[in-house]
């Protein structure tokens, strides 16, 4: 089972220029959590945060009750240990072939043999369908194919927690959709608690169980998937639903104008908040709620057509 990550207070900026403040929310042990926000509001930056490889000006990261952001480099390792990242450009060498991209934090953290490496290795190119291009260098091979040998390496210390930034960007909709198959098929299997950064609406309204959205310099909303696609924050309903009318604009916030100019625009309905994307073997995942249960729980009317095709095995 994965492990709870919870944020308290956090704050970073660089130099002068604050990238987020008081940022305080958990990702629940082995659920599926997506954080979303426009471009350079700091998401890569939280990731980074909380694996330590930033140090936060202000508050706390607790992992199993170590605080990441002011515990020794010693307990720092430890806690490491418990994560798989993949970064967002995929940080793979380039003068190594795939199988020795992936073997690579095994041959540096364990003290396994070769053959045993092998074996875990292997597994995990097959889970994420890459066998047979284990002799490519990562220049060779397109960029869907970086992006799942990122995550097969990502996963070969068995992580409790999963750190994905844009596992999607540069991928077209159908390898998209096989990855985020890949993701929660593993998250059905092993458990451990997700963090996926994405641009992509569509996964963000289908995947996770949670999701989360920076704006602003600031956590905006955090909370289940039913209660942001339901929610008339302008900031997070824009978002979820990529629409042109909202706070939003092409430079992170629109001007006084470019507001004033769409004062009295009538927002279009909220859409319809569709089935949430099962694991292949249809059932649901141990920590997946049944369609509706977050609105019916909070006497929250979903939006028309919501969970139409929902025809899903209990667990
Ligand atoms: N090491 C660093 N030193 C100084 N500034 C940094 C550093 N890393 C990131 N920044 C700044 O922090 C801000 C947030 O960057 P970040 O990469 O986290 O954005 P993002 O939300 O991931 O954007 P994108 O969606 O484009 O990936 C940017 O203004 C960036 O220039
Ligand atoms: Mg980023």
């Amino acid at each position: 089972m994965g492990v709870e990550v919870r944020v308290e207070g956090l704050t970073k900026s660089f130099g002068s220029q604050l990238i987020w403040g008081d940022v305080s929310l958990t990702l629940p042990a082995g659920e599926i959590c997506v954080m979303l926000g426009p471009s350079g509001t700091g998401k890569s930056v939280f990731l980074k945060t909380l694996i330590g490889l930033l140090k936060p000006d202000k508050g706390h990261v607790y992992i199993e009750g170590t605080d990441i952001a002011t515990c020794s480099e010693r307990e720092l390792y430890d806690v490491r240990r418990l994560f798989g990242v993949l970064f967002q450009d995929g940080a793979m060498f380039g003068s190594m072939n795939l199988y020795d991209n992936v073997a690579f934090p095994l041959r540096e953290h364990t003290k396994k043999s070769e053959s045993d490496i092998r074996s875990i290795v292997m597994e995990k190119m097959e889970m994420v369908g890459l066998v047979g291009a284990e002799k490519k260098l990562p220049g060779e091979i397109s960029g869907g194919m970086r992006k799942r040998a990122g995550l097969a390496r990502a996963l070969v210390l068995d992580p409790q927690i999963l750190l994905v930034d844009e596992p999607d960007s540069g991928l077209d909709p159908v390898r998209t959709s096989f990855l985020n198959q890949v993701m929660i098929d593993l998250n059905e299997a092993f458990s451990p608690t997700f963090l996926i950064v994405t641009h992509d609406v569509n996964t963000a309204r289908t995947v996770p169980d949670n999701i989360g959205m920076l704006y602003h310099r600031h956590l905006a909303m955090f909370g289940p998937r039913e209660m942001l696609l339901s929610s008339e924050e302008p900031v997070v309903r824009q978002f979820l639903n990529a629409q042109m009318v909202g706070p939003i604009g092409m430079s992170e916030e629109k001007d006084a104008d470019e507001l004033a100019a769409e004062a009295g625009q009538e927002l279009p309905p909220l859409p319809p908040i569709p089935i949430q994307q099962l694991p292949s073997s249809g059932m649901l995942r141990p920590t997946q709620r049944e369609p509706g249960a977050w609105c019916r729980e909070h006497g929250i009317t979903p939006p028309p057509g919501s969970f139409a095709t929902a025809t899903v095995g209990a667990r």
